[in-house]
This record gives structure tokens, C-alpha cells and sequence, in this order.
């Protein structure tokens, strides 16, 4: 099977050239100029033709950060991967990178297996998985060897939630001093822990038990902190450390002095912190709970300085952290105690668009916006150049984007398998097309055409963003 995508801009990390792109079967064969005697040729053979004039051809969507069928705070995350994968690609995202969470007391690889179970034969689009360590004890540390030989390259550690999966600085340090001898990334959910929840239960016994206070007991100094003391474990180590869902200035200050001093920190942050802030979380009623995520929504003010690292490239990557609740029965467990709240937000289909937004108003350039949401994401966990970019050998993966359609995103009409939208009734400028994953179209005009178990499974190598 050929196909020829035909006239469009093809958006890359180095600019937006009229380009056509010939597919054949997974992946793609060639590129050549629009209207250049080569690409005309490839006219006649070619099974079908597909016309993008005055559309962007972008690499696909890399959501390097979500959360499908994950049990967490008494419930569990209200998309499978089958409802999850499907919303990605209706929203332009052709690859996920989900967490396989090692149960404390257990390996590893049951963990691994777990997640892996859970994905099989359901996904639209292709995944793969970061481990979570939960409990860094001997066996684990030499485990990581094993996964990252089975293409699991990252492992999340969390300096947050004691007593679920907090770690203390004795196992960062050993898990980041593995890190280092064998290649893997270490992403750190950096946010003290033990200090928040001695803040929470102040709050509780002063009876501030509404959703705001969620944001309220986890200042942004606490996230700074941790991300700080991250980046020196990481120094000791000399282990690279990918911070994610960076929230707050704090904590991108401790990430751009690092870097300027040229240590391998990078971070990523999510589309709920540069469009959100914590007034949501103080809405009436209880509709606040439908923010709850961590770390929590700041106020409007840290929004600049997050765009202006997403520019500066202190902050490499923008994922999602897609953690859907339903607000029935689900976050409304925290009514009258928000620490009950289940913690995190659906975004996985509107990730693209959003980022899109912040080309529309001038905040990052269009080719950064591929780069942060596809390009760097490939880079930094192991999957470039056979994804993250159009480039002949690449897996076509190819989302088709309309720069000037409008749209307004609601629960309504989107694809996530949860009762809410962060962004109800929001306009936006631009709106996916047409969605290939290897080869196979599969949204085509606001219809999906895939299928569950489409989607394969991915091994990484180690992250490129250190070459
Ligand atoms: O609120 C969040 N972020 N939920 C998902 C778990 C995590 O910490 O990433
Ligand atoms: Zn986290
Ligand atoms: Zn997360």
C-alpha cells in the first residue's frame, strides 16, 4: 500500500517546507518538494492520494506522561488503555508512554507484566511504558538492569505521597546511582512529601477541607525544594534527571540553574499549568474537585514563566499527566475531605491543540510546538528517529492538521472516558484532520477508522537528548 500525502507544510523541529510524503505499508519511504518533478511522479503509483494543501503534515503526537486504567486514591483512573489510546488519536497523539507500577513488596517485572496485560490487544495507537519504582530494595535496583535490557528505559521515583510511593533520598540515590552505570532516565515527581503532609493535617484540623486547599497545603516553594535537592542527588550521581509535570517559577529557577551550569536536568510540564491556575480549584460548590491534580494548580502568575521555558528549552517537553476521574463517584469521594479527592486530570486528546494555542498567540514558534509535543519527547525516551519526525525509515505516524478550523472543546463531543472537561467551552484555533499511525489511517474527518489492538507494543532505547 502507497500512499502520498500531497501539498502540505510539513512542520519539523527545523521549519515548515512544502513537502509531500510517500508512505508505503508502516513507514515512510520518501519525501520530496511539493510540485517537484519527483514528487509529481509519485502520482501514478501510489494507491491513494491525499490531498493536505493548506494543511500542516506533522510528525504524531508523543505523550510521554499519562495514566490508563491506574489504580490511585481508592479508585481507578477512568480510561483503559483501549478508551485512552482511541481519545489520543482523535486528538493527534500516535504514541503514549504509560507508568508500569511495581507494587511495593513485589518485582519489578510483575509490575511490568501487569501493565503490560492491561494494554494488550486494546491500544489504537502504539505504547510503552516507564517503570515506577515503589520500593527501591535491593533486588529492585538490579531489576533495572533487566528492563532497561527489555527496552524500559525510564523509572519514576516520587520525593511525594508517603506511604504509597515515596521514596527517601537514600533510594533516589541509589536508584539514580544505577541510572547512571546502565543508561536509564530517572523522572523525579518532586514535591516534599513529608513536609505537605504535615501541612495538610494543620489544615484538616482547622476544618479547610474544600478542593482549594488541595493547592493551598502544596506550595510551590515545596516543589522548588525538591526539585533542588533532585538535581544535587542526580549531580552525586552524575545521573541525568527528566523532572516531571513541572508546575511552578520555584521549581523551573532550581531546573535553568542547573542547566546554565550545564548539569543533564530537563524537565517536562503539562498543558493544565500553562492554561489553568488555582482559581479553579476555588470554583463553588464542589466543582473545584475537578482540578484536583498534583502537583496542584498554581496561580495565574507562573504561566509566563512556563512559556517562556517551553521557549528557552529549560523546559523540553510538554506531556499530559492524563490521569482521568470521573467527577460522579469518583472525585465527589473527596466531598467534605480533599485530601480523599483522587488526584489528576483527563488531557490526553486536547494536549495538541492546546500547545497549538501557544502558536496562535505568539508564545512558541510552530516548529516548537512540534518539537515539544513529538520531537523532544522521541529524543529524550528512546524512540528517535523511528518516531518524532517525518523522515524516510520513520514509522508514519503523520497527523494532518487544519491551522485555521475552529473548535470548541466540551465533555460533549471529546473522546475521553471521563464526565468532565478541564477546558469546557473553550475556543480554540486548529483541529486534527487526519491521523496516520505506522502507515494505517486512523481518524479521518472527526471519524475513527483504527481499531483496538492496532496499537503495538514499543522497546526504547536509551534517551538521545544527552547526545
Ligand atoms: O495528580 C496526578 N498527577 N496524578 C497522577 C499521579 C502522578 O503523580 O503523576
Ligand atoms: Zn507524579
Ligand atoms: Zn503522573
Amino acid at each position: 500500500m502507497r500512499t502520498l500525502i500531497r501539498g502540505g507544510l510539513l512542520v519539523s523541529a527545523e521549519g515548515a517546507p512544502p513537502t509531500d510524503v510517500l508512505v508505503e505499508e508502516e513507514r515512510v519511504a520518501a519525501l520530496a518538494a511539493s510540485g517537484s518533478q519527483l514528487a509529481d511522479s509519485w502520482v501514478a503509483g501510489s494507491d491513494r492520494v491525499v490531498d493536505a494543501t493548506a494543511m500542516y503534515v506533522l510528525p504524531g503526537g508523543i505523550d510521554a506522561h499519562t495514566h490508563m486504567d491506574m489504580p490511585f486514591g481508592g479508585t481507578t483512573s477512568s480510561d483503559t488503555f483501549e478508551t485512552g489510546t482511541r481519545a489520543a488519536a482523535f486528538g493527534g497523539t500516535t504514541m503514549i508512554v504509560d507508568f508500569a507500577i511495581q507494587k511495593k513488596g513485589e518485582s519489578l517485572q510483575s509490575g511490568l507484566d501487569e501493565w503490560m496485560a492491561k494494554a494488550d490487544g486494546t491500544c489504537a495507537i502504539d505504547y510503552s511504558f516507564h517503570a515506577i519504582l515503589s520500593d527501591v530494595s535491593e533486588t529492585a535496583l538490579k531489576e533495572m538492569d533487566v528492563l532497561v535490557s527489555e527496552g524500559v528505559t525510564s523509572f519514576k521515583l516520587f520525593m511525594a505521597y508517603p506511604g504509597v510511593f515515596y521514596s527517601t533520598d537514600r533510594d533516589i540515590l541509589q536508584a539514580m546511582d544505577k541510572a547512571s552505570g546502565n543508561g536509564a532516565l530517572v523522572m523525579m515527581h518532586a514535591e516534599n512529601g513529608i513536609a505537605i503532609d504535615a501541612i495538610v493535617a494543620s489544615a484538616l484540623a482547622r476544618g479547610e477541607t474544600d478542593p482549594v486547599f488541595h493547592g493551598r497545603t502544596r506550595p510551590a516553594e515545596l516543589e522548588g525544594e525538591a526539585v533542588h535537592r533532585a538535581i544535587r542527588l542526580a549531580q552525586v550521581t552524575r545521573a541525568p534527571v527528566y523532572i516531571v509535570h513541572l508546575s511552578s517559577t520555584p521549581a523551573l529557577d532550581a531546573v535553568v540553574e542547573a542547566r546554565d551550569r550545564g548539569q543533564n536536568v530537563f524537565a517536562e510540564t503539562c498543558p493544565q499549568y500553562l492554561f489553568l491556575s488555582e482559581e479553579d480549584m476555588d470554583r463553588p460548590g464542589f466543582e473545584g474537585a475537578k482540578f484536583v491534580c498534583t502537583p496542584p494548580l498554581r496561580p495565574r502568575e507562573h504561566q509566563a514563566a512556563l512559556w517562556r521555558g517551553l521557549r528557552t528549552d529549560d523546559l523540553s517537553v510538554v506531556a499530559t499527566d492524563h490521569c482521568p476521574f470521573c467527577y460522579k463517584e469518583q472525585k465527589e469521594l473527596g466531598i467534605g475531605d480533599f485530601t480523599k479527592i483522587p488526584n489528576g486530570l483527563p488531557g490526553v486528546e486536547t494536549r495538541m491543540d492546546l500547545i497549538y494555542q501557544g502558536v496562535v498567540s505568539g508564545e512558541i514558534s510552530l516548529s516548537r510546538w512540534v518539537e515539544v509535543t513529538s520531537t523532544n519527547p522521541a529524543k529524550m525516551f528512546g524512540l528517535y528517529p523511528r518516531k518524532g519526525v517525518v523522515t524516510p525509515g520513520a514509522d508514519a505516524d503523520i497527523v494532518i492538521y487544519d491551522p485555521t478550523a475552529r473548535q470548541t472543546i466540551s465533555a460533549a463531543t471529546h473522546h475521553m472516558a471521563v464526565d468532565y472537561s478541564c477546558y469546557e467551552g473553550m475556543d480554540v484555533t486548529g483541529r486534527v484532520e487526519a491521523v496516520f499511525s505506522r502507515g494505517r489511517q486512523i481518524v479521518e474527518n472527526g471519524t475513527y477508522t483504527g481499531e483496538a489492538g492496532h496499537g503495538s507494543y514499543v522497546r526504547r532505547g536509551l534517551s538521545r537528548h544527552l547526545a
